[in-house]
């Protein structure tokens, strides 16, 4: 009984493949955790369970599937009742889409409002303690670079809310693709200006929220389906273009779900080392400290 009451149980959304699916391996390479693999496709995360389990039998016991597409209020609900009560350690929102041609709103659908949706609906179940890893990008901080000082301020500053967030969001969803320029967004990437709102919303969960420790990471430059198609565009290898394993990406987020990540609200590089939010740090660079 004691060591059940000591099982760390997580839940990480789009973890069928990519980085998601390296993360969970690292989760469970951790003794004392139990594994809730979200994949928006049920199949396909009983598939992606198999590939884990058949390599490491011994971690079938503490590894289920839930079904779960953040993009969906109703989803997000059912998975909420299929978890039941028991308490949660944390929460990795990795579920991520977007370096395409998907419409904005689609894509902050997912990426922003979709850890907002799961961390509303499962914050009943973290324990004080407890994690929220919001997995983000470097086009976060390298979108905020290219707005104006105002929208900086606005998508940085400590007392940024949800009502602020949203508030940019219908902005930006206003305004015509050659205008955002013109309107302090910079080239109005919706990828990026979904991460730049991501660690926003991280910011203002943290503050809100100072029993847990809240932050958001990038994993680094991934080979997965994401990225692929940058390196079959330009003609080159994934790793000539410096993109690392999917296990080489899962560094931030285990520290900031099972190590001191020694604040909240913050942003780290892929080297689990604090970055800022409005320009990019290199992994390996000096911590950022604050301005
Ligand atoms: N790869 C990189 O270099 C890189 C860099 C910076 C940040 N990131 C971030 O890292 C995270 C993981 O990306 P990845 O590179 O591992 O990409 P990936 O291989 O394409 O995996 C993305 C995962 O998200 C899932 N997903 C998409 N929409 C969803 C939804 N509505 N509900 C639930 N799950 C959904 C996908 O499920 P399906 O299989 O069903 O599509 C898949 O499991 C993302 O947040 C991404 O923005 C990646």
């Amino acid at each position: 009984v004691k060591e059940a009451m000591m099982t760390k149980r997580i839940l990480i959304t789009g973890a069928n493949k990519g980085i998601g699916l390296a993360t969970v391996a690292a989760i469970l390479a951790h003794d004392d955790t139990h594994v809730l693999l979200g994949s928006r496709d049920e199949a396909r995360g009983q598939a992606a369970r198999e590939t884990i389990v058949a390599e490491h039998p011994d971690y079938a016991d503490r590894l289920e599937v839930v079904a779960i597409d953040v993009s969906r209020d109703d989803s997000v609900a059912a998975a909420r009742r299929t978890i039941g009560e028991a308490p949660l350690h944390g929460i990795v929102n990795n579920a991520g889409v977007g370096i395409g041609s998907q419409a904005m709103q689609d894509v902050l659908n997912v990426n922003t409002r979709g850890p907002r949706r799961v961390f509303q609906t499962f914050l009943p179940l973290i324990a004080d303690g407890g994690r929220v890893v919001n997995v983000s990008s470097a086009s976060g901080p390298n979108f905020v670079a290219n707005c104006s000082a105002e929208r900086q301020q606005q998508l940085t500053h400590p007392g940024v809310t949800w009502a602020q967030i949203e508030a940019l969001i219908a902005e930006c969803l206003a305004l015509d693709a050659g205008d955002f320029e013109a309107a302090g967004f910079g080239d109005g990437n919706a990828y990026g200006f979904s991460k730049a709102c991501l660690n926003a919303l991280t910011i203002e969960l943290a503050r809100e929220h100072p029993a847990l420790l809240v932050n958001a990471c990038t994993p680094g430059f991934i080979e997965t389906d994401l990225t692929r198609p940058y390196a079959e565009s330009s003609g080159k290898a994934p790793a000539d273009m410096g993109m690392k394993s999917p296990a080489e990406g899962t560094k931030a987020s285990l520290h900031l779900l099972l190590g001191e990540p020694g604040g909240s609200g913050w942003y780290f590089g892929s080297d689990a080392e604090r970055s800022p939010l409005d320009r990019y740090r290199s992994p390996g660079d000096p911590p950022y400290q604050g301005d």
